[in-house]
């Protein structure tokens, strides 16, 4: 198996059949651990997990989970250093028109205390980020048709105005290409869209084919779009999600690895009570874990959050993502009193400290871990250039070219 991982690290691609012999033989290996007293860490540290996996300390008979961790965190070190970039997370509205099993805001759920932020008080939670020393915000919510695609655009643009150094990151979910094209003309500068999972049959057992019908079909044209246009994109999926195997994972891989994203994000499925899947199990954050070290193998450039949800199954989650080959961190932004209501799954953290506590934790947490928090728009390296460029540039240019100055008008 090492030899899988020898030519992930060369070709950066496998074929189906790879993925799904390497995931097999890491979920292999884990349950094999967890049955032989002595081998498994009985340890909760990742700080001893750290040591035992340090460069250089590799031994020929290092389990296979060992050689990956270690080999994906060398490739982010080699890429990012010690440097973590943060997003600021505004979740500004748990209005959603869908009704994804999964998710605690989906439409069906009656028990949803809905909210929708104001435009000024999104404005206040980025001026407050700023402070902070956020130059990222993640505008996410439902897809809500009482939040209108226009006041999106002008609200991005009044961000962009206001902090011509910040990004912009948007991920609210399926539009019409025209809709992405007029938010990454406002000045949008990233899209985050999960595909969920890459396997069609997998994808109707977690989401309604009737009502308002969601197909992979249709979320891969999104995806494609985005990236079309322009956007930095974000794809991504749940660890564990119900109906989850190797085979539809090693699809997840190979989707991924055909749309060469700029950002993934993947954290645990986690049971929320008022959804269909209230008694289903939740994923691990072991198997998140080797998600996340496979992830950066596949793309060593790759921006890759240590999500809340890993935080919220495991305490020190965010820190053993960021050790397993991540780089990102999304602390939340939204003001306290709505915290609890975007309630995606039970138990969510983070839902009742400030923005500065919320910082200020991570900070001490990567510090702890040899890493520290970048005051950066933390783009992907493909696009740095492109973005130092547009940060010198002045907003009136932007709304003379109808465009974002940032944007050298290339694909990818
Ligand atoms: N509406 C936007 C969209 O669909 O992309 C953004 C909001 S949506 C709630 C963001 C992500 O939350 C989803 O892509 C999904 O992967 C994740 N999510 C939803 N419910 C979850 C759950 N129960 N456990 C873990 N993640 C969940
Ligand atoms: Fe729409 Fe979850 S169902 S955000």
């Amino acid at each position: 198996m090492i030899r899988l991982l020898d030519k992930l690290e060369r070709d950066r691609r496998l074929t189906k059949e790879e993925w799904v012999r390497l995931l097999a033989a890491l979920e292999a290996e884990a349950s094999g651990e967890s049955e032989g007293p002595g081998v498994r860490e009985k340890s909760d540290s990742y700080q001893t997990q750290r040591a035992q996996e340090a460069p250089g300390e590799d031994t020929p008979a290092r389990p296979l989970s060992k050689e990956l961790t270690a080999r994906a965190r060398e490739t982010a070190r080699k890429t990012f250093g010690n440097r973590v970039y943060t997003r600021g997370l505004v979740e500004f509205t748990n209005y959603c028109r869908n009704n994804c099993y999964y998710c605690g805001i989906r439409a069906g759920n009656q028990n949803v205390d809905r909210y929708r932020l104001t435009a000024d008080e999104i404005m206040e939670c980025c001026r407050e980020g700023y402070k902070l020393g956020f130059r990222t915000f993640v505008l996410q919510g439902g897809e809500d048709p009482g939040f209108p695609d226009r006041t999106l655009a002008h609200l991005v643009t009044a961000i962009k105005s206001e902090y011509p150094d910040c990004a912009v990151t948007l991920s609210v979910g399926e539009r019409d290409r025209a809709t992405y094209q007029m938010w990454y003309d406002a000045g949008a500068d990233r899209y985050l869209l999960r595909h969920e999972t890459a396997d069609p049959d997998h994808y109707r057992l977690l989401h309604p084919s009737a009502g308002r019908p969601l197909s992979l079909a249709n979320r891969i044209r999104c995806l494609r779009d985005l990236k079309e246009i322009g956007y930095q994109v974000g794809t991504g999926f749940m660890v564990g999600s119900p109906g989850q195997s190797v085979e539809t994972m090693a699809e997840d891989f190979v989707l991924i690895q055909e749309l060469q994203p700029h950002m993934v994000g993947i954290g645990p499925f986690v049971p929320h009570h008022d959804t269909p899947f209230a008694k289903e199990k939740g994923g691990t954050a072991e198997q998140t874990l080797r998600c996340i070290s496979l992830l950066r193998l596949l793309l060593p450039q790759a921006l890759i959050p240590a999500t809340t949800a890993l935080g919220t199954i495991d305490p020190a989650g965010r820190e053993k993502g960021i050790l397993a080959g991540a780089n990102v961190v999304m602390p939340n932004l939204s003001p306290t009193a709505v915290r609890e209501k975007y309630e995606l799954y039970d138990n969510k953290i983070c839902t009742g400290e400030e923005a500065a506590e919320c910082r200020g934790c991570l900070s001490g947490r990567m510090e702890l871990i040899g890493y520290e928090l970048a005051v950066d728009r933390g783009d992907h390296p493909s696009r740095e250039d492109a973005q130092s460029r547009g940060d010198h540039s002045s907003h009136e240019i932007q709304q003379d070219r109808g465009d974002h100055p940032s944007r050298g008008g290339g694909k990818l």
